[in-house]
């Protein structure tokens, strides 16, 4: 097969590497000349664990290369994914699908002969019908099918989840297309990972659908564990309490901040568009955008409290900085808010991420960076850990409270077991617990 990927950014670079590990021809497409070049390089331009290995690997093979050549790239094609950004509009929230748009002008340019366009991007539902009304307008004389085929890829955990996925969503009534699509993903259902053929409408609601429910799934546990500091409970014991229960499922039961990334908090809003948009609301994921949204400036204060009600001319160490571990993705991360709400109670922050630091320094210039935990905990008055890398698990506890001017940890991730850092000397809050 030769599969073109229009995007090379997360989703397109980790599928058209995946793709080509497959054994088919994939060439990944992007305008951006500086990223095609530093691809050409062996230069990841995001971080994700075993990718670097898998593009070079796959380089070497022959199977993969870059380009900004869009024309060129969809001439011959099997298959042409889009997989560009599809961003919150400025102002109302919509999913901004200019991009999707003005890839679609570009592959109608480029036709030469039967083409299978698929939309991995998260694109609102109808988008694939407006797809095929501009290529039905733009292109003539050749057989032209649109395909939604969602991805459900968590960052730090692309590549597995890519090779070993739960299900693959195929949305398309056209029989061309479903044969090209089986070939495409061939290698995987042989593999009995499970194919769901569906109208294309309804693939494209399934990823909205998912994300959804996961946010809600988080949020519900959240809320769960504000209740269970109130009454004297563990909402460690309470989702594994519940989660055994095969309907419930033990995932995405951590208490934590409050969900971030690129995909939850923009997917529910983009969900409560279109249910606005048609007249029908989904109340609880708009409570749940609610609940997160205030979440995160709750847990600056939960910090505040720590300290003894008073921020200011406190030091705080914030220890993680990315949305989650295993990536140096900033956007939507709680960290950004929790930060904020220290500065404005008049605290001054140091922040640690073990791969986070550069976008971090450019989305919050106004704390101080340091090289490890301990430098940032040295002469603080509390640590904060925000996210769970792995280096924060096994922390040297004695040290880190022997270096701090006052020695208070808050864990919003529940890592440590409360006695354990006690037993070092520090006052000791975490999440619902
Ligand atoms: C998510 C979906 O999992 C993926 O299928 C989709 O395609 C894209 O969005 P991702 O954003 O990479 O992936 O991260 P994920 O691991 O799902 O975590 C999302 C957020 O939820 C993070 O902020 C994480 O810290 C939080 N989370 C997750 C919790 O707070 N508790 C949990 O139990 C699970």
């Amino acid at each position: 097969m030769r599969i073109t990927m229009i995007g090379s950014g997360y989703v397109g670079l980790v599928s058209g590497a995946c793709f080509s590990d497959f054994g088919h021809d994939v060439i990944c497409v992007d305008k951006d000349e500086s990223k095609i070049a530093a691809l050409e390089a062996g230069r990841m331009p995001i971080f994700e664990p075993g990718l670097d290995k898998l593009v070079a690997a796959n380089v070497a093979a022959g199977r993969l290369t870059f380009t900004t050549d869009l024309k060129s790239a969809v001439a011959g094609a099997d298959a042409v994914f889009i997989a560009v950004g599809t961003p919150s509009r400025r102002g109302d929230g919509h999913a901004d699908l200019s991009y999707v748009f003005a890839a679609t002008r570009e592959i109608a340019e480029a036709v030469t002969g039967p083409i299978v366009i698929v939309t991995k991007s998260t694109v609102p539902v109808g988008t694939g019908d407006k797809v095929e009304a501009i290529m039905a307008e733009l292109v003539n004389g050749h057989e032209v099918a649109v395909v939604s085929n969602p991805e459900f890829l968590r960052e730090g955990a692309a590549i597995g989840d890519f090779k070993r996925p739960d299900r693959i969503v195929i949305g398309t009534e056209d029989a061309r297309a479903m044969q090209v699509m089986r070939d495409v993903y061939r290698p995987l259902y042989l593999n009995e990972s499970p194919i769901l053929f569906t109208g294309r409408r309804t693939a494209e609601l399934i990823k909205y659908a998912a994300n959804a429910f996961l946010a809600t799934k988080i949020t519900f546990i959240n809320e769960i564990a504000d209740l269970c500091e109130a009454v004297g409970a563990n909402v460690q014991d309470v989702s594994r309490g519940i989660g055994l229960d095969n309907r419930i499922g033990s995932k995405f039961l951590h208490a934590g901040p409050g969900y971030g990334g690129s995909c939850f908090p923009k997917d529910t809003l983009a969900l409560l568009k279109t249910a606005e948009d048609y007249e029908t609301p989904v109340r609880i994921v708009e409570a749940v955008v609610q609940v997160n949204d205030n979440r995160k400036r709750a847990m600056g204060r939960k910090v505040i409290k720590a300290l003894g009600g008073d921020g200011k001319g406190k030091t705080v160490a914030v220890l993680g900085l990315t949305f989650k571990p295993n990536t140096d993705d900033m956007r939507d991360a709680p960290s950004l808010a929790i930060v904020q709400s220290l500065i404005d109670a008049g605290a001054t922050v140091r922040g640690y991420d073990p791969e986070g630091m550069e976008p971090a320094k450019a989305m919050m210039p106004e704390i101080a960076y340091c090289k490890d935990a301990y430098e940032a905990a040295t002469g603080a008055d509390a640590v904060v850990i925000v996210t769970e890398w792995d280096v924060f698990r096994a922390l040297d506890l004695k040290r880190l409270a022997g270096v701090m001017g006052t020695p208070v940890m808050v864990d919003l991730r529940n890592i440590y077991p409360p006695a354990e850092v006690e037993r070092a000397g520090f006052a000791y809050s975490s999440i619902g617990r």
